[in-house]
């Protein structure tokens, strides 16, 4: 097993919507404070222009259609590089810096994997990804539907995604089907398996 070290960490939570990121990253950020870390928490998409304007797009009916697809990678790229110089600072000063999403979020949720991969060749990819699996019906019970990325069938074929990038890329996967509690647990048992807290 190799170690990360702790004070150069790009950490990230990925997961189907309703698959309880944020919540976790919540948790787990206190307890990396807890532990004497300082924590940089970063979500995607930010605040920034074009994740205002992701937002807006999210809400349009055709936001699964291929062309609206590709708008919305190029903009996920952009809000994402935004955040570039943040987390290079950020361990500058020996912090982690933990995500909710990063650019697989982008390959998980937009075709074309190839193109994907070629608009986030300047992007940082994180350190150690932590998948959080789902079943898409207790996903959706955990959500309010606003994005028309969240039905049933969209979510299936993008959690099939998220299971193979898992095994290209080596993620850590965990039940998210469990409690809040047992998903904070199972977090916290992978990330002292990889890093020295
Ligand atoms: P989400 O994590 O749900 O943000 P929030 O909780 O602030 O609403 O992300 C919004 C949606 O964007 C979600 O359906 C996943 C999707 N998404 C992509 O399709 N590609 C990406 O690259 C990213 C970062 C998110």
């Amino acid at each position: 097993m190799v170690f990360i070290r702790v004070n150069d960490m790009y950490l990230c939570l990925e997961g189907i919507d309703g698959s309880g990121k944020s919540t976790q990253l919540a948790m787990l950020g206190e307890w990396l404070e807890k532990c004497g870390l300082e924590v940089l928490r970063v979500y995607e998409p930010t605040e920034s222009p074009p994740g205002q304007l992701i937002r807006e797009m999210l809400t349009d009916p055709r936001a699964t259609t291929p062309h609206f697809q590709r708008i919305l990678g190029l903009l996920f790229a952009a809000d994402r590089m935004m955040l570039m110089d943040r987390i290079g600072e950020a361990e500058k000063q020996e912090k982690i810096v933990i995500s909710d999403r990063s650019f697989y979020s982008s390959l998980a949720y937009q075709s074309d994997p190839d193109w994907i991969l070629e608009i986030n060749r300047h992007i940082k990819k994180p350190d150690l990804v932590i998948l959080l699996d789902v079943d898409v019906e207790q996903a959706i019970n955990r959500f309010e539907g606003k994005d028309h990325f969240e039905n049933p069938e969209f979510l299936g074929k993008v959690r099939k995604n998220y299971l193979k990038l898992a095994q290209n890329h080596n993620f850590s996967v965990v039940n998210a089907n469990h409690s809040v509690r047992k998903v904070h647990e199972d977090i916290k048992t992978i990330l002292s398996s990889r890093i020295r807290i």
